[in-house]
């Protein structure tokens, strides 16, 4: 039988080199701040028990990580004042007081350390017992620990860079921060931990040489530099979101998606596009967008909360804003912009609108420069136009005001009422014709200019 499981998710640290307001952890690769893809990867291991470990100072963390915590397996340990990663594992331990199982400590500054990755390192304890460290071979290894390996392969210690001669320094072999152990000898040994190093902070990695000190096996599982990529600067972080919009756009195509140059084409986490849907180049995914089967996304467009039906055509230069779905066969085109607007199957709106806040109906025509004026400067109001409608080009739709099935408004017209079923609604000066203004007007001009 497989041992209970729990992950301590290291997010205490200043993050001093990122030389931000926001705590490290908060920053965003694909759209999601780097400490949810480490919960999220804790989740995917089954944690029974998923201890985040924070610091007075890292208010935001805390607030933000809140949310998560309550009826499921997320809690909240503080550690005051940080000194340095083993006694922020130890700051986490009360919340394990209960707990009997193996511990897998994880870093919120190091996103993409994988399930399958954190499964292997838990196969091997089952297997060989003592302590599992994570290692990766660094094209460049400045600022890691590294990884000290005895003649048979098992790890002799973890040193860090600062503490490290010159001969460990020349070691490829890095340390990526996971560690996973028997909760009570992780524990017994990081009381042990001292502060006599270059840092003068409690080093986790301490515990590698304590446990053999003890009789603990040591052992290490090799991962991708990728995976393990820890982020302390925004070069990091930047690092960090290519490693994803690679992988991002990779996956796209594996599952049928036709990528005309991929690397103008940016994901966010959750993106979700079907098969044959096609995108240009220079398209923006925020968070939470989903397209459907064989859409076509033109170039130069930016969703962020965004549903795109089956068939759909969107696009080139158009905007979504939350709240946006649109049914199956929509067609936006250029220069629109849509926010928190549903269009059921089969409406257009192709040039120059804004279509905020309203419901239109299936096969409706929405004319060039159609505005829909939801915001009178204190409030929103939310419209809805019927099926098969048909709104004149230029018309400004006052909300909250309501089109019916069929209806059609005139070009150019304020609509502030509503358009019953089957109606023309027109709302403009109506035209009069002056006969023969224009040529009476242009000989009076000439005259004058005759007598100066
Ligand atoms: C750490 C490791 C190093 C490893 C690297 C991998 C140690 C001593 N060093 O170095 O071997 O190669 O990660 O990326 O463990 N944190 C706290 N409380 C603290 C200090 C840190 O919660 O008191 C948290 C940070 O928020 C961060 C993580 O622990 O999420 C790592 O801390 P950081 O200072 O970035 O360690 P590194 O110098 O990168
Ligand atoms: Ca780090």
């Amino acid at each position: 039988m497989s041992r209970a499981r729990a992950a301590i998710i290291l997010a205490a640290g200043q993050g001093t080199r990122m030389k931000s307001e926001l705590p490290k952890v908060l920053h965003e690769v694909g759209g999601q701040a780097m400490i949810d893809w480490a919960i999220a990867t804790a989740q995917r291991i089954d944690a029974e028990r998923v201890v985040i470990v924070t610091s007075p100072q890292n208010k935001a963390v805390t607030e933000h990580v809140a949310r998560r915590v309550g009826a499921n397996t997320v809690s909240i340990a503080i550690q005051d004042p940080p000194l340095g990663t083993a006694h922020a594992v130890t700051s986490g331990e009360a919340s394990l007081a209960d707990f009997d199982g193996d511990v897998v400590v994880m870093y919120g500054d190091t996103p993409f350390v994988s399930p399958e990755r954190l499964e292997q390192m838990l196969q091997l304890r089952a297997e060989k017992g003592g302590i599992v460290a994570l290692a990766f071979e660094a094209a460049n290894p400045a600022g890691y620990g590294r990884m000290i390996l005895d003649a048979d392969g098992s790890l002799q210690g973890i040193v860090e860079q600062r503490d490290a001669t010159d001969f460990e320094r020349a070691v490829k072999l890095c340390n990526s921060g996971v560690i996973c152990a028997d909760a009570k000898t992780l524990f017994s040994l990081l009381a042990q931990v001292k502060n006599d190093n270059a840092k003068s902070e409690y080093y986790l990695t301490d515990v590698v040489s304590l446990g053999r000190a003890v009789g603990q096996k040591t052992h290490i599982v090799r991962g991708e530099e990728s995976d393990a990529l820890g982020v302390n600067s925004r070069i990091d972080l930047a690092a960090a979101e290519a490693v994803f919009q690679k992988r991002a756009r990779l996956a796209a195509m594996e599952a049928g998606v036709t990528l005309i140059d991929p690397e103008t084409v940016y994901f966010s986490h959750d993106t979700e596009i079907a098969a044959d849907a096609i995108i240009e180049p220079n398209v923006f995914f925020g968070r939470g967008v989903k397209i459907g089967k064989g859409a076509h996304v033109h170039a130069f467009c930016h969703l962020d909360q965004t549903e795109v039906g089956e068939g759909a055509s969107i696009g080139p230069f158009a905007r979504f804003r939350p709240g946006s779905k649109l049914g199956k066969k929509v067609k936006i085109g250029n220069f629109v912009e849509v926010k928190n607007a549903t269009l059921a199957e089969g409406a257009k709106a192709s040039h120059l609108s804004y279509i905020g806040d309203i419901d239109v109906g299936a096969r409706t025509n929405i004319g060039a420069g159609t505005i829909v004026c939801n915001y009178d400067g204190f409030d929103k109001y939310r419209s809805t136009i019927g099926e098969d409608a048909f709104i004149g080009s230029n018309t400004a739709l006052v909300s909250p005001v309501k089109i019916g099935d069929r209806a059609y408004t005139g070009t150019g017209s304020v609509i502030t009422k509503d358009v019953p079923a089957g109606d023309l609604g027109v709302a403009r000066a109506r035209q009069i014709n002056l006969d023969g203004w224009a040529d009476k007007n242009r000989e009076k001009k000439r005259k004058a200019k005759e007598q100066k």
